[in-house]
Protein backbone atom coordinates (compact mmCIF):
# COMPACT_ATOMS: atom_id res chain seq x y z
CA UNK A 1 0.00 0.00 0.00
CA UNK A 2 2.31 2.76 0.87
CA UNK A 3 5.95 2.38 2.11
CA UNK A 4 7.12 4.17 5.53
CA UNK A 5 10.43 3.96 7.09
CA UNK A 6 11.96 5.43 9.98
CA UNK A 7 15.94 6.32 10.51
CA UNK A 8 17.84 7.25 13.53
CA UNK A 9 22.03 7.28 14.37
CA UNK A 10 25.19 8.96 12.70
CA UNK A 11 24.77 9.25 8.79
CA UNK A 12 22.18 12.05 7.38
CA UNK A 13 18.66 10.82 7.62
CA UNK A 14 17.54 12.16 4.59
CA UNK A 15 19.84 10.36 2.24
CA UNK A 16 19.56 7.00 4.12
CA UNK A 17 15.53 7.60 4.07
CA UNK A 18 15.79 8.27 0.53
CA UNK A 19 17.59 5.35 -0.37
CA UNK A 20 14.79 3.15 1.68
CA UNK A 21 12.02 4.44 -0.01
CA UNK A 22 13.58 4.04 -3.33
CA UNK A 23 13.44 0.05 -2.44
CA UNK A 24 9.88 0.11 -0.91
CA UNK A 25 8.06 2.81 -3.61
CA UNK A 26 7.02 -0.36 -5.02
CA UNK A 27 4.19 -0.35 -2.14
CA UNK A 28 3.04 3.11 -3.81
CA UNK A 29 4.34 5.94 -6.15
CA UNK A 30 1.77 8.93 -6.47
CA UNK A 31 3.51 11.09 -3.97
CA UNK A 32 6.15 11.05 -1.62
CA UNK A 33 7.52 12.67 1.27
CA UNK A 34 10.89 12.72 3.88
CA UNK A 35 10.79 14.70 7.21
CA UNK A 36 14.14 15.22 9.10
CA UNK A 37 14.76 16.42 12.97
CA UNK A 38 16.98 19.03 13.51
CA UNK A 39 16.43 21.55 15.87
CA UNK A 40 13.07 21.78 14.17
CA UNK A 41 11.51 19.03 11.73
CA UNK A 42 12.16 20.17 7.95
CA UNK A 43 9.95 18.15 5.43
CA UNK A 44 9.69 18.18 1.98
CA UNK A 45 7.28 16.27 0.10
CA UNK A 46 5.52 16.29 -3.66
CA UNK A 47 2.89 14.91 -6.20
CA UNK A 48 5.33 12.32 -8.47
CA UNK A 49 7.41 9.11 -8.15
CA UNK A 50 10.62 10.19 -6.08
CA UNK A 51 12.70 10.05 -9.04
CA UNK A 52 10.57 12.75 -10.31
CA UNK A 53 10.25 14.63 -6.75
CA UNK A 54 14.22 14.35 -6.69
CA UNK A 55 14.73 16.54 -9.94
CA UNK A 56 12.52 19.38 -8.38
CA UNK A 57 13.49 19.49 -4.70
CA UNK A 58 17.17 18.57 -3.22
CA UNK A 59 16.07 15.91 0.18
CA UNK A 60 19.73 16.28 0.93
CA UNK A 61 19.29 20.09 2.09
CA UNK A 62 17.43 18.33 5.30
CA UNK A 63 20.50 18.30 7.85
CA UNK A 64 20.21 15.82 10.72
CA UNK A 65 20.51 12.43 11.90
CA UNK A 66 16.58 11.39 12.50
CA UNK A 67 14.32 11.04 9.71
CA UNK A 68 11.43 9.71 8.34
CA UNK A 69 9.86 8.78 4.75
CA UNK A 70 6.83 7.75 2.62
CA UNK A 71 5.62 6.42 -0.39
CA UNK A 72 2.13 7.25 -0.80
CA UNK A 73 -0.45 5.07 -2.84
CA UNK A 74 -3.70 7.60 -1.84
CA UNK A 75 -6.68 5.96 -0.41
CA UNK A 76 -7.93 8.96 1.50
CA UNK A 77 -7.81 12.19 -0.27
CA UNK A 78 -6.58 12.95 -3.44
CA UNK A 79 -3.10 12.78 -4.70
CA UNK A 80 -1.62 16.61 -4.37
CA UNK A 81 0.98 17.69 -1.90
CA UNK A 82 -0.80 18.89 0.43
CA UNK A 83 -2.15 15.09 1.26
CA UNK A 84 1.49 13.73 0.52
CA UNK A 85 3.16 11.98 3.97
CA UNK A 86 4.51 13.35 6.68
CA UNK A 87 2.05 15.05 8.26
CA UNK A 88 2.45 17.27 11.43
CA UNK A 89 0.06 18.83 14.30
CA UNK A 90 -0.37 22.58 14.31
CA UNK A 91 2.90 23.06 16.29
CA UNK A 92 4.94 21.28 13.66
CA UNK A 93 6.66 19.16 16.63
CA UNK A 94 4.52 16.33 16.62
CA UNK A 95 5.42 14.66 13.08
CA UNK A 96 4.38 11.14 11.06
CA UNK A 97 3.70 8.84 8.08
CA UNK A 98 1.27 6.40 8.22
CA UNK A 99 0.28 3.18 5.92
CA UNK A 100 -3.40 1.78 6.67
CA UNK A 101 -6.96 3.26 7.13
CA UNK A 102 -8.69 4.44 10.09
CA UNK A 103 -11.93 3.75 9.83
CA UNK A 104 -13.31 6.32 12.51
CA UNK A 105 -12.21 9.11 10.88
CA UNK A 106 -15.09 11.26 10.02
CA UNK A 107 -16.28 10.79 13.81
CA UNK A 108 -12.58 11.84 15.27
CA UNK A 109 -12.08 14.38 12.74
CA UNK A 110 -15.34 15.91 13.62
CA UNK A 111 -14.13 15.79 17.10
CA UNK A 112 -11.04 17.48 16.90
CA UNK A 113 -12.29 20.19 14.82
CA UNK A 114 -14.61 20.91 17.65
CA UNK A 115 -11.56 21.33 19.84
CA UNK A 116 -10.42 23.52 17.67
CA UNK A 117 -7.61 21.68 15.59
CA UNK A 118 -7.42 23.12 12.11
CA UNK A 119 -6.80 20.60 8.99
CA UNK A 120 -4.72 21.15 6.22
CA UNK A 121 -5.22 17.72 4.21
CA UNK A 122 -7.69 15.67 3.83
CA UNK A 123 -5.86 12.27 4.68
CA UNK A 124 -7.15 10.35 7.71
CA UNK A 125 -3.70 10.65 8.66
CA UNK A 126 -3.53 14.10 9.75
CA UNK A 127 -6.01 13.34 12.20
CA UNK A 128 -3.52 11.61 14.44
CA UNK A 129 -0.82 14.19 14.76
CA UNK A 130 -3.33 16.29 16.12
CA UNK A 131 -4.66 13.54 18.15
CA UNK A 132 -1.65 12.94 19.98
CA UNK A 133 -0.86 16.88 20.58
CA UNK A 134 -4.14 16.88 22.40
CA UNK A 135 -3.41 13.60 24.56
CA UNK A 136 0.42 14.84 24.61
CA UNK A 137 -1.38 17.82 27.45
CA UNK A 138 -3.11 15.10 29.25
CA UNK A 139 -0.17 12.38 29.48
CA UNK A 140 3.04 12.21 31.28
CA UNK A 141 5.24 11.75 28.57
CA UNK A 142 5.14 11.39 24.65
CA UNK A 143 4.77 7.30 24.67
CA UNK A 144 2.16 7.97 27.08
CA UNK A 145 0.39 10.33 24.76
CA UNK A 146 1.14 8.13 21.69
CA UNK A 147 -0.17 4.89 22.96
CA UNK A 148 -3.52 6.91 24.20
CA UNK A 149 -4.18 8.02 20.73
CA UNK A 150 -3.53 4.72 19.26
CA UNK A 151 -6.07 3.08 21.54
CA UNK A 152 -8.57 5.76 20.00
CA UNK A 153 -8.51 4.96 16.54
CA UNK A 154 -9.88 1.98 14.92
CA UNK A 155 -9.09 0.65 10.97
CA UNK A 156 -5.52 -0.71 9.95
CA UNK A 157 -2.11 1.08 10.81
CA UNK A 158 1.63 0.98 10.62
CA UNK A 159 3.07 4.73 12.12
CA UNK A 160 6.27 6.50 12.57
CA UNK A 161 6.24 9.56 14.35
CA UNK A 162 8.64 11.37 15.81
CA UNK A 163 8.77 14.57 18.34
CA UNK A 164 10.83 17.59 18.55
CA UNK A 165 13.09 17.06 21.24
CA UNK A 166 13.02 13.80 20.94
CA UNK A 167 16.19 11.41 19.70
CA UNK A 168 13.52 8.96 19.08
CA UNK A 169 11.50 7.58 17.05
CA UNK A 170 8.03 6.07 17.95
CA UNK A 171 6.13 3.12 15.58
CA UNK A 172 3.06 0.98 15.75
CA UNK A 173 1.31 -1.60 13.73
CA UNK A 174 -2.18 -3.17 13.27
CA UNK A 175 -2.76 -5.13 10.45
CA UNK A 176 -0.19 -3.08 8.25
CA UNK A 177 3.37 -4.33 8.30
CA UNK A 178 6.36 -3.02 10.40
CA UNK A 179 9.49 -3.95 10.83
CA UNK A 180 12.37 -3.00 12.99
CA UNK A 181 16.08 -3.13 11.30
CA UNK A 182 18.71 -3.68 14.36
CA UNK A 183 22.16 -1.96 12.67
CA UNK A 184 25.39 -0.81 14.59
CA UNK A 185 24.97 2.58 16.18
CA UNK A 186 21.50 2.59 14.15
CA UNK A 187 18.17 1.79 14.21
CA UNK A 188 15.36 1.55 11.39
CA UNK A 189 11.71 1.58 11.12
CA UNK A 190 10.43 -0.09 7.63
CA UNK A 191 7.77 -1.61 5.75
CA UNK A 192 9.69 -4.22 4.67
CA UNK A 193 13.37 -5.90 4.79
CA UNK A 194 14.18 -4.55 1.23
CA UNK A 195 13.86 -1.21 3.08
CA UNK A 196 17.57 -1.30 4.53
CA UNK A 197 18.74 -4.62 3.51
CA UNK A 198 22.07 -2.52 2.38
CA UNK A 199 22.29 -1.49 6.02
CA UNK A 200 21.00 -4.44 8.01
CA UNK A 201 20.06 -7.90 7.83
CA UNK A 202 19.19 -8.18 11.92
CA UNK A 203 14.80 -7.99 11.99
CA UNK A 204 12.62 -7.60 14.61
CA UNK A 205 9.10 -8.06 13.63
CA UNK A 206 6.74 -6.23 15.35
CA UNK A 207 3.24 -7.96 15.92
CA UNK A 208 -0.71 -6.82 16.38
CA UNK A 209 -1.29 -4.13 18.70
CA UNK A 210 2.30 -3.62 18.99
CA UNK A 211 4.34 -0.68 19.75
CA UNK A 212 7.96 0.33 19.70
CA UNK A 213 10.69 2.77 20.21
CA UNK A 214 13.83 3.24 18.87
CA UNK A 215 17.36 5.48 19.77
CA UNK A 216 20.85 5.05 18.03
CA UNK A 217 21.67 2.19 20.26
CA UNK A 218 18.52 0.29 20.73
CA UNK A 219 14.86 -0.33 19.99
CA UNK A 220 11.87 -1.32 23.06
CA UNK A 221 9.03 -3.40 22.30
CA UNK A 222 5.38 -2.78 24.45
CA UNK A 223 1.95 -3.35 23.80
CA UNK A 224 -0.50 -0.54 23.33
CA UNK A 225 -1.28 -0.41 26.92
CA UNK A 226 2.25 0.06 27.38
CA UNK A 227 4.03 -3.12 29.02
CA UNK A 228 7.20 -4.33 27.75
CA UNK A 229 7.54 -7.22 25.62
CA UNK A 230 10.88 -8.83 25.10
CA UNK A 231 12.23 -9.71 21.37
CA UNK A 232 15.38 -10.57 19.92
CA UNK A 233 16.14 -9.61 16.26
CA UNK A 234 16.25 -12.21 13.44
CA UNK A 235 18.86 -12.52 10.85
CA UNK A 236 17.69 -13.16 7.46
CA UNK A 237 19.57 -14.46 4.65
CA UNK A 238 18.74 -11.74 1.68
CA UNK A 239 21.52 -10.10 0.75
CA UNK A 240 21.07 -6.09 -0.24
CA UNK A 241 22.18 -7.03 -4.29
CA UNK A 242 18.64 -9.67 -4.31
CA UNK A 243 17.13 -5.94 -3.84
CA UNK A 244 18.94 -4.07 -6.25
CA UNK A 245 18.51 -4.24 -10.18
CA UNK A 246 22.32 -5.41 -10.85
CA UNK A 247 22.85 -4.01 -14.25
CA UNK A 248 18.69 -4.99 -15.40
CA UNK A 249 16.71 -2.24 -16.92
CA UNK A 250 14.03 -3.07 -14.61
CA UNK A 251 13.36 -5.16 -11.55
CA UNK A 252 10.35 -7.20 -13.78
CA UNK A 253 13.23 -8.58 -16.33
CA UNK A 254 15.64 -9.49 -13.29
CA UNK A 255 13.08 -11.56 -11.54
CA UNK A 256 11.71 -13.16 -14.75
CA UNK A 257 15.37 -14.38 -15.28
CA UNK A 258 15.85 -15.64 -12.16
CA UNK A 259 13.56 -18.31 -11.91
CA UNK A 260 15.32 -20.67 -13.26
CA UNK A 261 17.72 -20.28 -9.91
CA UNK A 262 14.30 -19.35 -7.74
CA UNK A 263 12.72 -22.22 -8.82
CA UNK A 264 15.43 -24.40 -7.37
CA UNK A 265 15.40 -22.86 -4.10
CA UNK A 266 11.58 -24.93 -3.22
CA UNK A 267 13.88 -28.52 -3.40
CA UNK A 268 14.84 -27.23 0.66
CA UNK A 269 11.54 -26.62 1.18
CA UNK A 270 9.71 -28.97 3.89
CA UNK A 271 6.01 -29.58 3.03
CA UNK A 272 5.59 -32.27 5.43
CA UNK A 273 4.09 -30.91 8.66
CA UNK A 274 1.87 -28.91 6.40
CA UNK A 275 0.69 -31.91 4.49
CA UNK A 276 0.36 -33.91 7.44
CA UNK A 277 -2.14 -31.32 8.55
CA UNK A 278 -3.93 -31.18 4.75
CA UNK A 279 -4.23 -35.00 5.26
CA UNK A 280 -6.67 -34.36 8.31
CA UNK A 281 -8.94 -32.26 6.90
CA UNK A 282 -12.55 -33.10 5.75
CA UNK A 283 -13.10 -29.74 3.66
CA UNK A 284 -9.66 -28.11 1.99
CA UNK A 285 -10.72 -24.35 1.65
CA UNK A 286 -8.05 -22.07 -0.50
CA UNK A 287 -7.78 -18.19 -0.70
CA UNK A 288 -5.39 -16.06 -2.44
CA UNK A 289 -5.95 -12.93 -4.29
CA UNK A 290 -4.39 -11.66 -7.33
CA UNK A 291 -1.55 -13.44 -9.24
CA UNK A 292 -1.47 -16.09 -6.16
CA UNK A 293 -5.46 -16.63 -7.10
CA UNK A 294 -3.92 -17.83 -10.25
CA UNK A 295 -1.56 -20.17 -8.57
CA UNK A 296 -4.62 -21.32 -6.18
CA UNK A 297 -6.43 -22.60 -9.06
CA UNK A 298 -3.37 -24.62 -10.02
CA UNK A 299 -3.71 -26.65 -6.76
CA UNK A 300 -7.37 -27.02 -6.72
CA UNK A 301 -6.43 -29.01 -10.33
CA UNK A 302 -3.64 -30.54 -8.73
CA UNK A 303 -5.25 -31.72 -5.63
CA UNK A 304 -8.16 -33.18 -7.83
CA UNK A 305 -5.75 -34.82 -9.90
CA UNK A 306 -5.20 -36.88 -6.48
CA UNK A 307 -8.32 -36.98 -5.26
CA UNK A 308 -8.74 -34.18 -3.29
CA UNK A 309 -11.76 -31.63 -3.40
CA UNK A 310 -11.39 -28.47 -2.69
CA UNK A 311 -12.67 -24.60 -3.13
CA UNK A 312 -10.49 -22.12 -3.93
CA UNK A 313 -12.12 -18.46 -3.19
CA UNK A 314 -10.41 -14.90 -3.80
CA UNK A 315 -9.83 -13.02 -0.43
CA UNK A 316 -12.36 -10.46 -0.64
CA UNK A 317 -15.18 -12.62 -1.47
CA UNK A 318 -14.78 -14.89 1.66
CA UNK A 319 -16.91 -13.65 4.01
CA UNK A 320 -18.86 -11.05 2.11
CA UNK A 321 -22.78 -11.77 2.75
CA UNK A 322 -25.12 -12.24 1.06
CA UNK A 323 -24.97 -16.08 1.47
CA UNK A 324 -20.87 -16.91 1.71
CA UNK A 325 -20.86 -20.27 1.43
CA UNK A 326 -17.77 -20.25 3.58
CA UNK A 327 -19.77 -19.25 6.16
CA UNK A 328 -22.24 -22.09 5.84
CA UNK A 329 -18.83 -25.09 5.05
CA UNK A 330 -16.04 -23.69 6.92
CA UNK A 331 -15.41 -25.23 10.53
CA UNK A 332 -12.76 -27.02 12.73
CA UNK A 333 -12.31 -29.73 10.20
CA UNK A 334 -11.38 -27.75 7.60
CA UNK A 335 -7.87 -26.54 6.79
CA UNK A 336 -7.12 -23.04 4.52
CA UNK A 337 -4.61 -22.43 2.88
CA UNK A 338 -3.60 -19.02 2.30
CA UNK A 339 -1.60 -17.93 -0.60
CA UNK A 340 0.22 -14.68 -0.89
CA UNK A 341 3.71 -13.58 -1.87
CA UNK A 342 3.61 -10.67 0.56
CA UNK A 343 1.51 -12.64 3.02
CA UNK A 344 -0.15 -8.92 4.02
CA UNK A 345 -2.92 -8.40 1.61
CA UNK A 346 -5.59 -7.30 3.72
CA UNK A 347 -8.40 -9.75 1.68
CA UNK A 348 -6.44 -12.53 2.14
CA UNK A 349 -5.79 -12.03 5.78
CA UNK A 350 -9.36 -11.02 6.92
CA UNK A 351 -10.43 -13.99 5.12
CA UNK A 352 -7.84 -16.49 7.11
CA UNK A 353 -9.13 -14.46 10.35
CA UNK A 354 -12.64 -15.14 9.50
CA UNK A 355 -11.73 -18.68 8.94
CA UNK A 356 -10.09 -19.05 12.02
CA UNK A 357 -13.44 -17.83 13.79
CA UNK A 358 -14.76 -21.15 12.15
CA UNK A 359 -12.44 -23.33 13.77
CA UNK A 360 -10.14 -23.62 10.45
CA UNK A 361 -6.76 -24.52 10.34
CA UNK A 362 -4.25 -22.37 8.58
CA UNK A 363 -1.23 -23.25 5.82
CA UNK A 364 -0.18 -19.88 5.32
CA UNK A 365 2.06 -20.55 1.54
CA UNK A 366 4.11 -16.86 1.63
CA UNK A 367 7.43 -15.41 0.24
CA UNK A 368 8.16 -12.82 3.30
CA UNK A 369 9.66 -14.00 6.18
CA UNK A 370 7.52 -12.82 9.08
CA UNK A 371 4.61 -11.52 7.29
CA UNK A 372 1.44 -11.21 8.85
CA UNK A 373 0.40 -14.75 7.34
CA UNK A 374 3.21 -16.42 8.46
CA UNK A 375 2.76 -15.74 12.18
CA UNK A 376 -1.07 -16.22 12.02
CA UNK A 377 -1.07 -19.74 9.97
CA UNK A 378 -0.89 -22.71 12.30
CA UNK A 379 2.01 -23.89 9.34
CA UNK A 380 4.07 -21.90 7.10
CA UNK A 381 6.08 -22.81 4.64
CA UNK A 382 7.98 -19.78 2.68
CA UNK A 383 8.39 -20.04 -0.95
CA UNK A 384 12.02 -18.58 -1.01
CA UNK A 385 12.26 -16.98 -3.99
CA UNK A 386 13.76 -13.72 -2.62
CA UNK A 387 12.79 -10.32 -2.65
CA UNK A 388 10.16 -9.46 -5.25
CA UNK A 389 10.29 -5.90 -5.84
CA UNK A 390 8.51 -5.39 -9.14
CA UNK A 391 4.89 -4.57 -7.90
CA UNK A 392 3.80 -7.66 -11.11
CA UNK A 393 4.62 -10.96 -9.38
CA UNK A 394 6.66 -13.26 -11.90
CA UNK A 395 8.96 -15.47 -9.58
CA UNK A 396 7.20 -15.57 -6.73
CA UNK A 397 4.55 -17.22 -8.55
CA UNK A 398 6.48 -20.26 -9.91
CA UNK A 399 7.68 -21.00 -6.38
CA UNK A 400 3.96 -20.65 -5.04
CA UNK A 401 3.19 -23.39 -8.11
CA UNK A 402 5.90 -25.82 -7.33
CA UNK A 403 5.82 -25.29 -3.45
CA UNK A 404 1.80 -26.04 -3.86
CA UNK A 405 2.71 -28.97 -6.24
CA UNK A 406 5.26 -30.44 -3.95
CA UNK A 407 2.02 -30.02 -1.18
CA UNK A 408 -0.17 -32.06 -3.25
CA UNK A 409 2.29 -34.84 -4.21
CA UNK A 410 3.39 -35.46 -0.70
CA UNK A 411 -0.34 -35.53 0.41
CA UNK A 412 -1.48 -37.62 -2.01
CA UNK A 413 2.06 -40.37 -0.79
CA UNK A 414 3.71 -39.40 -4.00
CA UNK A 415 7.72 -40.26 -4.27
CA UNK A 416 9.07 -36.24 -2.77
CA UNK A 417 12.44 -37.53 -4.80
CA UNK A 418 11.55 -37.69 -8.02
CA UNK A 419 8.82 -34.67 -8.18
CA UNK A 420 12.34 -33.24 -7.04
CA UNK A 421 14.39 -34.28 -9.43
CA UNK A 422 11.15 -33.06 -12.31
CA UNK A 423 12.06 -29.65 -10.70
CA UNK A 424 15.70 -29.67 -11.15
CA UNK A 425 14.47 -30.65 -15.42
CA UNK A 426 11.98 -27.59 -14.99
CA UNK A 427 14.97 -25.41 -14.39
CA UNK A 428 16.44 -26.58 -17.28
CA UNK A 429 13.45 -26.13 -19.44
CA UNK A 430 12.92 -22.33 -17.81
CA UNK A 431 16.43 -21.77 -18.91
CA UNK A 432 15.67 -22.63 -22.44
CA UNK A 433 12.49 -20.70 -22.66
CA UNK A 434 14.17 -17.30 -20.94
CA UNK A 435 17.00 -18.33 -23.74
CA UNK A 436 14.34 -17.64 -26.68
CA UNK A 437 13.89 -14.34 -25.47
CA UNK A 438 14.59 -12.39 -28.35
CA UNK A 439 11.38 -14.67 -30.17
CA UNK A 440 9.30 -13.29 -27.59
CA UNK A 441 10.59 -9.93 -27.76
CA UNK A 442 10.14 -10.07 -32.27
CA UNK A 443 6.10 -11.64 -31.32
CA UNK A 444 5.70 -8.69 -28.67
CA UNK A 445 6.49 -6.22 -31.82
CA UNK A 446 3.63 -7.37 -33.49
CA UNK A 447 1.29 -7.56 -31.31
CA UNK A 448 2.03 -4.26 -29.35
CA UNK A 449 0.03 -2.76 -32.63
CA UNK A 450 -3.04 -4.22 -30.89
CA UNK A 451 -5.29 -3.33 -28.28
CA UNK A 452 -7.36 -6.23 -27.45
CA UNK A 453 -6.07 -9.51 -26.85
CA UNK A 454 -7.64 -12.99 -25.97
CA UNK A 455 -5.73 -15.76 -23.44
CA UNK A 456 -7.15 -19.19 -24.22
CA UNK A 457 -6.14 -22.66 -22.86
CA UNK A 458 -7.70 -25.80 -21.50
CA UNK A 459 -7.03 -27.65 -17.74
CA UNK A 460 -4.11 -26.38 -16.16
CA UNK A 461 -3.66 -24.22 -19.35
CA UNK A 462 -6.56 -22.07 -18.35
CA UNK A 463 -5.49 -20.50 -14.88
CA UNK A 464 -1.57 -19.39 -16.89
CA UNK A 465 -4.26 -18.07 -19.36
CA UNK A 466 -5.48 -15.98 -16.71
CA UNK A 467 -2.12 -15.26 -15.53
CA UNK A 468 -0.99 -14.36 -19.26
CA UNK A 469 -3.78 -11.85 -19.26
CA UNK A 470 -3.45 -10.45 -15.58
CA UNK A 471 0.55 -9.56 -16.58
CA UNK A 472 -0.85 -7.94 -19.63
CA UNK A 473 -2.81 -6.02 -18.42
CA UNK A 474 -1.33 -4.71 -15.42
CA UNK A 475 1.70 -3.13 -17.25
CA UNK A 476 0.42 -2.46 -20.69
CA UNK A 477 -3.33 -1.21 -19.86
CA UNK A 478 -4.22 -3.32 -22.55
CA UNK A 479 -7.50 -5.01 -22.87
CA UNK A 480 -6.90 -8.77 -22.11
CA UNK A 481 -9.72 -11.77 -21.10
CA UNK A 482 -8.58 -15.34 -20.55
CA UNK A 483 -10.99 -17.92 -21.04
CA UNK A 484 -11.22 -21.57 -21.06
CA UNK A 485 -10.85 -22.57 -24.69
CA UNK A 486 -13.47 -24.62 -24.76
CA UNK A 487 -16.10 -21.55 -23.36
CA UNK A 488 -14.89 -19.40 -26.97
CA UNK A 489 -17.96 -21.17 -28.36
CA UNK A 490 -20.34 -20.10 -25.20
CA UNK A 491 -20.20 -16.28 -25.65
CA UNK A 492 -16.83 -14.31 -26.16
CA UNK A 493 -16.56 -15.57 -29.73
CA UNK A 494 -19.10 -12.57 -30.19
CA UNK A 495 -15.87 -10.50 -29.34
CA UNK A 496 -13.75 -11.43 -31.82
CA UNK A 497 -13.23 -9.31 -34.63
CA UNK A 498 -10.82 -9.30 -37.56
CA UNK A 499 -6.46 -9.58 -36.47
CA UNK A 500 -7.71 -9.62 -32.86
CA UNK A 501 -4.87 -11.18 -31.03
CA UNK A 502 -5.94 -14.91 -29.46
CA UNK A 503 -2.37 -16.24 -27.54
CA UNK A 504 -3.34 -20.16 -27.22
CA UNK A 505 -1.49 -21.81 -24.72
CA UNK A 506 -1.18 -25.25 -25.76
CA UNK A 507 0.84 -28.28 -24.15
CA UNK A 508 0.51 -31.29 -26.08
CA UNK A 509 0.94 -33.76 -22.74
CA UNK A 510 -2.47 -31.97 -21.44
CA UNK A 511 -4.03 -34.43 -23.60
CA UNK A 512 -7.04 -33.32 -25.61
CA UNK A 513 -4.81 -31.38 -28.52
CA UNK A 514 -7.35 -32.04 -30.84
CA UNK A 515 -9.94 -29.82 -29.16
CA UNK A 516 -7.58 -26.61 -28.38
CA UNK A 517 -7.04 -27.07 -32.31
CA UNK A 518 -10.99 -26.64 -32.52
CA UNK A 519 -10.84 -23.96 -30.72
CA UNK A 520 -8.13 -22.03 -32.57
CA UNK A 521 -9.74 -23.05 -35.53
CA UNK A 522 -12.82 -21.43 -34.56
CA UNK A 523 -10.67 -18.49 -33.77
CA UNK A 524 -9.11 -18.32 -37.60
CA UNK A 525 -12.58 -18.81 -39.22
CA UNK A 526 -13.71 -15.54 -37.36
CA UNK A 527 -10.44 -13.83 -38.56
CA UNK A 528 -8.47 -13.51 -35.22
CA UNK A 529 -4.29 -13.41 -35.14
CA UNK A 530 -3.71 -16.50 -33.71
CA UNK A 531 -0.11 -17.19 -31.34
CA UNK A 532 0.57 -20.00 -30.56
CA UNK A 533 2.80 -21.22 -27.20
CA UNK A 534 3.11 -24.79 -27.78
CA UNK A 535 5.24 -27.80 -27.88
CA UNK A 536 3.10 -29.52 -30.43
CA UNK A 537 3.96 -29.23 -34.40
CA UNK A 538 -0.13 -29.53 -35.03
CA UNK A 539 -0.78 -26.46 -32.88
CA UNK A 540 1.63 -24.27 -33.93
CA UNK A 541 0.65 -25.17 -37.65
CA UNK A 542 -2.18 -23.31 -37.12
CA UNK A 543 -0.79 -20.57 -35.48
CA UNK A 544 0.23 -17.22 -37.15
CA UNK A 545 2.92 -16.67 -35.00
CA UNK A 546 4.50 -19.19 -32.85
CA UNK A 547 6.70 -20.52 -30.13
CA UNK A 548 8.07 -23.43 -29.72
CA UNK A 549 8.57 -24.83 -26.25
CA UNK A 550 11.16 -26.93 -25.19
CA UNK A 551 10.27 -30.21 -23.78
CA UNK A 552 9.11 -29.93 -19.96
CA UNK A 553 8.04 -32.59 -17.33
CA UNK A 554 4.61 -32.56 -17.58
CA UNK A 555 3.84 -32.05 -13.92
CA UNK A 556 5.30 -28.58 -14.44
CA UNK A 557 3.87 -27.26 -17.65
CA UNK A 558 1.77 -24.93 -16.10
CA UNK A 559 4.78 -23.14 -14.86
CA UNK A 560 7.24 -23.74 -17.81
CA UNK A 561 4.41 -22.04 -20.04
CA UNK A 562 3.89 -18.72 -17.61
CA UNK A 563 7.46 -17.84 -18.79
CA UNK A 564 6.97 -16.58 -22.16
CA UNK A 565 4.09 -15.13 -21.22
CA UNK A 566 5.55 -12.54 -18.57
CA UNK A 567 8.25 -12.08 -20.95
CA UNK A 568 5.54 -10.89 -23.03
CA UNK A 569 4.11 -8.94 -20.93
CA UNK A 570 7.52 -7.31 -20.33
CA UNK A 571 8.26 -6.42 -23.93
CA UNK A 572 5.87 -5.25 -24.43
CA UNK A 573 5.40 -2.74 -21.73
CA UNK A 574 9.02 -1.61 -22.75
CA UNK A 575 7.64 -1.00 -26.55
CA UNK A 576 4.52 0.90 -25.59
CA UNK A 577 6.82 2.64 -22.97
CA UNK A 578 5.34 2.10 -19.36
CA UNK A 579 7.02 1.27 -16.44
CA UNK A 580 6.87 -2.33 -15.74
CA UNK A 581 7.73 -2.28 -12.37
CA UNK A 582 5.34 0.71 -11.26
CA UNK A 583 2.23 0.56 -13.31
CA UNK A 584 -0.19 3.18 -12.56
CA UNK A 585 -2.72 2.71 -9.88
CA UNK A 586 -1.29 -0.54 -8.69
CA UNK A 587 0.62 -1.39 -5.27
CA UNK A 588 2.55 -4.48 -4.95
CA UNK A 589 1.22 -4.94 -1.26
CA UNK A 590 -2.64 -3.87 -0.96
CA UNK A 591 -3.13 -3.41 3.04
CA UNK A 592 -6.40 -2.34 3.23
CA UNK A 593 -9.45 -4.25 2.19
C1 LIG B 1 -1.59 -6.84 -5.53
C2 LIG B 1 -0.45 -6.94 -6.51
C3 LIG B 1 -0.54 -8.26 -7.31
C4 LIG B 1 -0.63 -9.43 -6.34
C5 LIG B 1 -1.81 -9.28 -5.38
C6 LIG B 1 -1.81 -10.34 -4.29
O1 LIG B 1 -2.78 -6.63 -6.21
O2 LIG B 1 -0.44 -5.84 -7.40
O3 LIG B 1 0.61 -8.39 -8.11
O4 LIG B 1 -0.77 -10.62 -7.07
O5 LIG B 1 -1.70 -8.01 -4.71
O6 LIG B 1 -0.65 -10.19 -3.53
P1 LIG B 1 -0.11 -11.27 -2.52
O7 LIG B 1 1.07 -10.61 -1.86
O8 LIG B 1 -1.21 -11.57 -1.57
O9 LIG B 1 0.28 -12.47 -3.31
Amino acid sequence: MCGIVGYIGNKKASLVVLEALKNVEYRGYDSAGIAVLNSSIQIIKDVGKLAEIEKKHNFSSLEGTIGMGHTRWATHGGVNSMNAHPHTDESGEICLVHNGIIENFQTLREKLQKAGCKFRSETDTELMAHLISLELKKAKDFKGAFLSALQKIEGSFSFVVMHKGEQKLYGARKSSPLIIGVGKNEMFFASDMPAVLSHTRDFVFLQENEAAEITKEGYEIYSLSGAKISRAPTHVDWTPQMAQKEGYAHFMIKEISEQQNSIRNVLATDVTSAAKLLKKSKYISIIACGTSYHAALLFKLRLANYGFRSDVVIGSEYSTPPGSLQAQVVDKNTVVVAISQSGETADTLSAVRFAKTKGARIIGITNVIGSSLSREADSCIYTGAGPEISVVATKSFTSQVAILYMLAAVCAGENINEIKEKIRDLSAVIEAVISKDKEINDISAELSKHEDFFFIGRGAAHPVAMEGALKLKEITYLHAEAYAAGELKHGPLSLLEEGIPVIVIAPQNAGNVFKIISSIKECNARGAFIVGISDSDAVLEECNLKFKMPDCPTLFEAIAYTIPLQLLAYHMAIKLDKDPDKPRNLAKSVTVE
